[in-house]
């Protein structure tokens, strides 16, 4: 179901050692959790809070990664795994492509409660993982790593694929009841992020895939435009057409 063994990226794979988190450390997700909630009930995607719930994450505890794939794995196929940090490109992409999903198990500490550089297991599993329980965008990520792997090659498409991701994956809304609802993992995992976009401050464009390819952004700043889909079926038929034009 996870598309085979990894081979670029086996050098990154670790274990998570649940058992070594401390009380701080918990103290310290339960503490994000409990900041992100009642703006995320509000704000965020129905399909993002089902995931939520559905893989089992709890406020109380650094979620076991082992205990998320027991739910998640019988849902879409995928995975959370555990990794070193940081992958270089051919290996995150070959993990998408098996629906392995690149996760870390660090937690930030308290001196970056609102914004780490590196990823972490709060970005990763609270703002990531739960999308990953619905079925259409579980076959968007993974054709989106396919298709990303497949373009290595050429490092002009390959950003422009990660533009794709950036304003999907990383910092997508999707409009829902007529209200624009937070999916992103930099939008639902960042407090600042996901409030800077309900006080309206970005420019919410219509999801337009040749605009987004071409779309500049900086990781540092917050956003100054977003690009908003109606349905997840929109970024599933926008990573077959950048296949198309870019593959
Ligand atoms: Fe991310």
């Amino acid at each position: 179901m996870t598309g085979g063994p990894l081979t670029v990226a086996e050098p990154y794979l670790i274990e998570q050692k649940w058992d070594a988190y401390t009380a701080e450390q918990h103290a310290v997700w339960a503490e994000l959790v409990r900041r992100r909630m009642p703006q995320l009930r509000e704000h965020a995607a129905e399909e993002y809070l089902n995931g939520f719930e559905q893989i089992g994450l709890r406020e109380d505890t650094i979620p076991n990664l082992a205990d998320v794939n027991r739910r998640l794995g019988p849902r879409t196929g995928w995975n959370a795994t555990p990794v070193s940090g940081f992958l270089p490109p051919d290996a995150f992409f070959e993990m998408l492509g098996a629906r392995q999903f690149p996760t870390t198990t660090y937690i930030r500490g308290r001196e970056s409660m609102e914004y780490t550089p590196e990823p972490d297991i709060f970005h990763d599993v609270f703002g990531h993982v739960p999308m990953h329980a619905h079925p259409v965008f579980a076959d968007f990520l993974q054709h989106y790593g396919r298709v990303s792997a497949a373009l290595m090659h050429d490092k002009e498409k390959l950003e422009k694929m990660g533009r794709l991701f950036w304003f999907t994956v990383e910092f997508g809304v999707i409009r829902q009841k007529g209200k624009v609802k937070l999916y992103g993992s930099g939008l639902i995992s960042s407090h600042g992020e996901g409030t800077h976009v309900i006080e309206g401050k970005p420019e919410i464009r219509d999801f337009n895939l040749e605009q987004v390819l071409e779309q500049r952004f900086l990781v540092s700043e917050e956003q100054k435009v977003l690009y908003a889909v109606e349905s997840f079926d929109q970024i599933y038929e926008a990573a077959q057409e950048a296949e198309k034009r870019l593959g």
